[in-house]
């Protein structure tokens, strides 16, 4: 799978990688074998970067990733704090980030984080020196060999770039959510920040595989954060409503069987859509399964897409999307 370089980590990392959310909660039960599973045919697969979360599972995520890097070398990952406190920007001080990233670290079984992100902080915090000279001094003391921001909108994207200690942009990208392309991804090549594609499925709906009876879990996100009674509705669904998600869904496979490509899924094509942008250095698709990961790690070896695909993209967003998110992050 091709590797590009994520931004000022200056690390080698797979266009598709792993978001490993799914292993820890929030989205039904993934059991302790069925995650250990995924990371291991992603690896097998060709996958080097994991994302996951100190908030995911309450540190489960990343224990299981840390109980996998013992046997396996080769992976990057980037782990993200901030969520475990409320997300006030008081709380965004050095001593939290310093017992944070120690409890990481642990967790990892690591000296030293790959990269750690903050995790969707208050625009307070991403526009605040203060913000960058404590991840600076992180750096320093060695705990974390790189920082960047986990972002919920375009204008904190664009205020995290301009900082010249951030090596990464985590933000949410896929065939309906498509202003990042606009000012985010120009500014993060011209600065050499990597971009880390979440979401890229729209927490599933690309694949075409749900419709409008389908129902999720009650301690999946898509059942209880709908409204975004939990945390930022745009995290889920890419923030769509669900039932334009599946009509938008079906045009987005009927199109791929108009004009190609053939022979890759719906979920495939969504991946390879999301790593061909100019300007993104890897996309991170949760999986549920081993099967999920070895067909998600297939989308990184992906021919460029027809341009009828990428035109067609457009007016589906156009169509349905535009006016209820283009706005909004
Ligand atoms: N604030 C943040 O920083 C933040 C927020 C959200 C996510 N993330 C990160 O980004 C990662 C990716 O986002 P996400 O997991 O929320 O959404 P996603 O990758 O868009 O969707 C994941 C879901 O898509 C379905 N899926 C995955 N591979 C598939 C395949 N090959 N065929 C058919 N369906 C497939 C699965 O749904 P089913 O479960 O229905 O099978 C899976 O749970 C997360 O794991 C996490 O690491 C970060």
């Amino acid at each position: 799978m091709e590797q590009r370089t994520l931004g000022r980590t200056g690390r080698e990392i797979s266009v598709v990688g792993l978001g490993t959310w799914q292993l820890g909660a929030d989205w039904g039960d993934v059991s302790e074998d069925d995650a250990l599973a995924v990371l291991e045919a992603s690896a097998e697969a060709g996958v080097t970067f994991f994302d996951t979360a100190d908030v995911y599972g309450d540190g489960r995520s990343e224990q299981v990733i840390g109980r996998f890097l013992q046997t396996h070398e080769g992976i990057t990952v980037a782990t993200k704090m901030g969520r475990r406190l409320d997300q006030v920007p008081e709380n965004y001080s050095l001593d939290n980030f310093r017992a944070w990233t120690d409890r990481s670290r642990r967790n990892l079984g690591v000296d030293t984080l790959d990269l750690v992100q903050l995790h969707c902080p208050p625009s307070a915090t991403v526009d605040a020196d203060a913000t960058y000279d404590a991840l600076d001094t992180l750096v320093a003391e060695g705990a974390i060999a790189a920082y960047g921001l986990s972002v919920e909108t375009v204008d904190q994207a664009l205020s995290a770039i301009a900082r010249p200690g951030v090596a990464s942009i985590q933000i949410i990208l896929n065939a309906f959510r498509l202003k990042p392309l606009d000012a985010v991804l120009p500014a993060a090549q011209e600065a050499g920040v990597g971009i880390i594609v979440r979401v890229p499925l729209a927490s599933g709906l690309l694949s075409g595989k749900y419709d409008e009876s389908t129902t999720f879990a009650a301690d999946d996100h898509r059942t209880y954060n709908r409204d975004g009674s939990a945390f930022d509705v745009g995290e889920t669904f890419a923030g769509v409503d669900f039932e334009t998600g599946v009509r938008a869904a079906r045009k987005f496979s009927a199109l791929i069987d108009e004009v190609g490509p053939t022979g890759l899924s719906p979920a495939e094509v969504a991946l390879a859509w999301a790593w061909q942008q100019p300007g993104v250095s890897t996309v991170i698709p949760g999986a549920r399964n081993a099967g999920q990961a070895r067909a998600n790690a297939a989308a990184g070896d992906a021919d460029p897409l027809p341009q009828e695909l990428l035109d067609g993209v457009r007016r589906i967003y156009d169509e349905h999307f535009r006016a209820a998110v283009h706005g909004r992050w």
